[in-house]
């Protein structure tokens, strides 16, 4: 989202400051980057000082024994409050979650919602936005998919019958640059969601099409190979996620930004598989 987000504001006149960690992926063509661990360096004040927003899109959707979701999720988050605090910054943007709630039991959308809270009792104005499936070239479920189709089959854990909605990452730059200044969007949770609701098992279907056999793999056994091993593509989380079959409202996001949305046919032709 950084890299994708960056370039468009970069391209729509705004200047941007890439934050990114040492060992990270640095490759940035849109600002001069600045380096930072975990946004509390004091020297990182100067370097963003006086900017219109702080757009927070650090997230990570499996913890580790080394890495766990309050250490990253919530903690950089409250030093992210911070660093607007210290710098001037008047505004934040996150990317939240589809699916969080107060009530959730899920380890990831607990982390997720108490950064949400961080930024909605830190006194800053805010849009934060609980995404859906982020479609892109080579976003990451994109790749797990060509990666399966590549060796002949794709797999599908369970009935497939759960549902996503999918929204392409141009429409999510463009929603956030407007999010930057348009008043509509202030201190406001908003589900970021695509115009069509679809069954994980048409959504496979329609971006693999004949190019590869489509395999349904017990659910117990995705579960237990994700439980098990830290490289298995889906995380328990993930699986988590995909089956609580979370859906949005998405008139109320084309309200709000006014945007006329990419249509899911369209989008599945951006994005194509090879
Ligand atoms: N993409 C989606 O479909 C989707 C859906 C719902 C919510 N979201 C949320 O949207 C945000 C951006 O997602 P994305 O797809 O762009 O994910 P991503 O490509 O994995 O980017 C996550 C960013 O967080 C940084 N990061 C992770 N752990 C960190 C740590 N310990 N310290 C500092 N930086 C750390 C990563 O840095 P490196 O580049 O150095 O690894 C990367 O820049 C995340 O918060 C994610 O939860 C995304």
């Amino acid at each position: 989202m950084g890299k994708n987000v960056g370039r468009f504001l970069a391209k729509n006149g705004f200047e941007v400051v890439p934050i990114v960690r040492k060992g990270g992926k640095k490759t940035v063509d849109f600002g001069q980057v600045v380096i930072s661990e975990n946004l509390a360096e004091s020297s990182l004040t100067g370097s963003v000082k006086g900017s219109v927003a702080l757009l927070h899109f650090i997230g990570k959707g499996r913890q580790t024994a080394d890495s766990s979701y309050d250490a990253v999720n919530v903690n950089l988050t409250r030093n992210a409050v911070a660093l607007c605090k210290k710098a001037g910054i008047k505004k934040i943007i996150y990317l939240s979650g589809l699916g969080v709630d107060k009530k959730s039991t899920l380890g990831y959308f607990i982390s997720k919602f108490k950064a949400e809270q961080e930024i909605v009792k830190s006194g800053l104005d805010y849009t934060i936005f609980r995404p859906s499936y982020i479609m892109g070239k080579n976003d990451p479920l994109s790749q797990i998919l060509a990666g399966q189709m590549r060796k002949g089959s794709v797999v599908i854990a369970g009935s497939g019958k759960y549902r996503l909605q999918p929204v392409l990452v141009s429409d999510v730059a463009q929603v956030v640059t407007k999010a930057i200044s348009a008043k509509q969007f202030s201190k406001k949770i908003i589900d970021l969601v695509g115009p069509q609701v679809v069954t994980y098992n048409k959504f496979v279907k329609d971006l693999v099409g004949a190019k590869a056999q489509i395999r349904h793999v017990d659910f117990e056994q995705a579960y237990h190979d994700a439980l098990s091993s830290s490289d298995s593509q889906f995380g328990v989380d993930d699986l988590s996620i995909l089956v609580g079959d979370y859906i949005g409202n998405h008139k109320k996001l084309v309200d709000i930004s006014g945007i006329e949305f990419t249509k899911y046919g369209d989008m599945l032709q951006a994005c194509r598989l090879s």
